[in-house]
């Protein structure tokens, strides 16, 4: 099952609807790794898109009540992922709903969820502000890597302290699907992560709580959005030290793209290695 009971926030009316919500999730999940036909796509998808607005509205209107000091931020995380899933149907309804835009869905909203329920909603009854805390490091890269392991932390408890890093030097980073993310601003380059197969399943095996054998769409875009938050939140660490840095959205790739990188770190894991490279 994908909803654990680690994710209530301790407000019973949106637990409930959280709830429901992983529920819709996990059974698109299950469509799109039987293969269903395009009938059930469709409905699926219908309901999930009414119920996240009616969902975002009934949570927003509760930050209203207890005056969330974090609200705008929140809204505008809703508003994001309200676009992403129309911008979806939108695609499916004009080229047909195809397993692989369904897979690539399911692996969005996915890890989406989670760590929206998990990390963002759980800011609203402690009555913290959405930015992460201020983290501390010696290189860039060392910032890159640390957002990535509290992001497993976060997303597939992964336990931080059994992970043990170490830099690689001018190597290119190793790794069996990598997904490249462009930084611009201040910080301009690439920070690229590459997740051995091992671990990405792990990762999906933890989230979704269901077996998984092959890097697919559904873990490949699930992945693409893991390391968009964690570059997010790693973004927002430098903009908060006056360095901006903007993030675009995350290529994936199966071999490492272009030139060594600058500075990489290794990082292993018990359910396999991952590596992290910054090219400035
Ligand atoms: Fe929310």
């Amino acid at each position: 099952m994908m909803w654990k009971d680690t994710y209530r926030i301790g407000v019973d009316r949106i637990d409930q609807q959280h709830m429901e919500l992983f529920r819709i999730t996990e059974e698109l999940v299950n469509a799109v790794k039987e293969g269903a036909a395009v009938e059930v796509y469709q409905r699926i998808l219908g309901f999930l898109k009414d119920y996240v607005i009616y969902h975002f509205r009934d949570e927003e209107a509760y930050q209203e009540s207890i005056h969330y000091s974090g609200i705008e931020a929140h809204k505008e995380e809703h508003r994001q992922f309200t676009e992403t899933v129309l911008h979806y149907e939108e695609r499916l309804t004009a080229n047909g709903f195809n397993e692989k835009t369904m897979k690539d869905l399911a692996g969005t909203v996915t890890a989406w969820l989670i760590y929206h329920v998990v990390d963002t909603d759980q800011k609203i009854v402690s009555g913290e502000a959405p930015a992460g805390e201020e983290k501390q490091f010696d290189q860039f890269v060392d910032l890159f890597a640390h957002s990535a392991l509290d992001m497993m932390e976060t997303m597939a408890g992964l336990d931080q302290s059994s992970a043990q890093l170490q830099t690689v030097g001018s190597d290119q980073p190793q790794g069996d699907v990598f997904v490249t993310i462009q930084l611009v601003d201040d910080l301009n380059g690439k920070a690229v992560f590459g997740f051995s197969k091992e671990l990405a399943l792990h990762l999906l095996e933890s989230m979704t709580g269901m077996e998984l054998t092959e890097v697919d769409e559904l873990v490949q875009s699930a992945l693409c959005e893991l390391t968009n938050i964690s570059c997010g939140n790693a973004a927002t660490a430098l903009t908060k030290r006056g360095l901006q840095c903007d993030i675009k959205p995350p290529v994936l790739s199966n071999e490492f793209p272009g030139e060594n990188t600058g500075s990489g770190i290794r990082i292993d894991t018990a359910f396999g290695p991952m590596e992290v490279g910054v090219l400035l």
